[in-house]
C-alpha cells in the first residue's frame, strides 16, 4: 500500500518539528501517512499549495509566514478558522480547499488535559494582539474563564481583539490594557508575544505573579525560555512552554485528516530528548 502524503509548509522551512512529530503519530497508530517539509517561494504560496495537490497530497500545516494567506486561499474555513484569521490546516473536501485553524485547541488540550490546569472561572492574562494570540482566544473564552485581560505594546491591536471578540465573551470580563496596567496577580498568564525573538520582555509588574500563578509560553525551547525565567525570577513555581501545544495542534491536524487522535505525551517526551 503506498503512504498518503501530507506536508508542513513555510518559509523557513528546515527547523519544522511537524515532520517528526507526524512520523511519530503515524508509526504510532499504524495509519499509512508520509509527511515532509515544503518550503514555499514567498511571493508563490498559493501555487506551491496547487501544485502539492495536484500531485496527490492530502493534506498540508501552513506556518509562518503563510498563515493569513492559507485562510483567504481557501473555498471554506471552519468556525475556528473563520475566527482566527488563520489557517494551520488545509484540505480537500469534495473539490473545495477547507482550511481550519487547530493552534487554539492546541494551547487548551495542554493546558488542560496536559498540566491539569482549570480554565473555567480562571482570571487569564493573554500578552501580546498578533496572529499567534488571535488564534487562541476563541478557544480560551470557550473554556469560560471569568476574566480575560488582552495585554500588548500596541494597546489599540489588544482593544482591536477585544470588539472583534465581544459576542463570544458570554459572562467573561475580556478587556484590553497596555502591558503596565494589570498589577495584581492572575490564575494564568499566557506569554504570546514574539518580545523574546528581539531579547526583550513585556513590561509586566511582578505584581501579576503570584504562589499559585500559572505561566504558559507559546514559544518553546529546550532550556527555560526567556519569559518563562523572568516568572521564576518573580516567584512563579509552575512555568510551562509550548512544546505541548505544537504537539496538541499538530495531534488535532492529525485527527482531522485520518479520523484517529495520536496519544501526544510520548511525542512531547521524545522531542525533549532529541
Ligand atoms: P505572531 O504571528 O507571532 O503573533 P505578530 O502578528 O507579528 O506575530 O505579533 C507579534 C506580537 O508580539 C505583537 O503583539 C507585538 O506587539 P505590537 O502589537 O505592539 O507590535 C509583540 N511584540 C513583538 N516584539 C515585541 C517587543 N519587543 N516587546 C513587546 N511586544 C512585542
Amino acid at each position: 500500500m503506498t503512504n498518503d502524503l501530507y506536508a508542513v509548509i513555510g518559509h523557513p522551512i528546515s527547523h519544522s518539528k511537524s515532520p517528526r512529530i507526524h512520523s511519530l503519530f503515524a508509526q504510532q497508530t499504524g495509519e499509512p501517512v508520509e509527511y515532509t517539509a515544503i518550503q514555499a517561494p514567498l511571493d508563490d504560496f498559493a501555487g506551491t499549495v496547487r501544485q502539492f495537490f495536484e500531485r496527490g497530497g492530502k493534506g498540508l500545516n501552513v506556518t509562518v509566514p503563510f498563515k493569513e494567506q492559507a485562510w483567504q486561499l481557501a473555498d471554506q474555513r471552519t468556525g475556528r478558522a473563520e475566527k482566527a484569521g488563520a489557517a494551520n490546516t488545509l484540505y480537500y473536501d469534495n473539490d473545495r480547499l477547507v482550511a481550519d485553524n487547530t493552534d487554539g485547541c492546541g494551547i487548551v488540550r495542554d493546558l488542560v488535559d496536559n498540566h491539569g490546569v482549570t480554565l473555567k472561572d480562571a482570571r487569564i492574562l493573554l500578552l501580546g494582539a498578533g496572529g499567534a494570540v488571535r488564534g487562541v482566544i476563541g478557544p480560551l473564552l470557550a473554556e469560560q474563564p471569568a476574566e480575560l485581560v488582552i495585554a500588548n505594546r500596541t494597546v489599540t491591536k489588544a482593544e482591536a481583539l477585544v470588539d472583534l471578540f465581544s459576542d463570544d465573551a458570554g459572562n467573561t470580563r475580556l478587556s484590553a490594557c497596555g502591558f503596565g496596567e494589570p498589577d495584581q496577580p492572575f490564575d494564568l498568564i499566557i506569554n504570546g508575544t514574539s518580545a523574546s525573538l528581539q531579547g526583550d520582555l513585556p513590561a509586566l509588574s511582578p505584581k501579576v505573579i503570584g504562589a499559585q500563578t500559572v505561566v504558559y509560553d507559546m514559544m518553546y525551547s529546550l532550556k527555560t525560555t526567556t519569559f518563562n525565567q523572568w516568572a521564576l525570577d518573580q516567584g512563579a513555581t509552575r512555568v510551562f512552554d509550548g512544546l505541548g501545544m505544537l504537539v496538541e495542534q499538530a495531534a488535532e491536524s492529525f485527527r482531522v485528516w485520518r479520523g484517529v487522535r495520536p496519544e501526544t505525551a510520548s511525542v512531547v517526551e521524545e522531542l525533549r530528548t532529541d
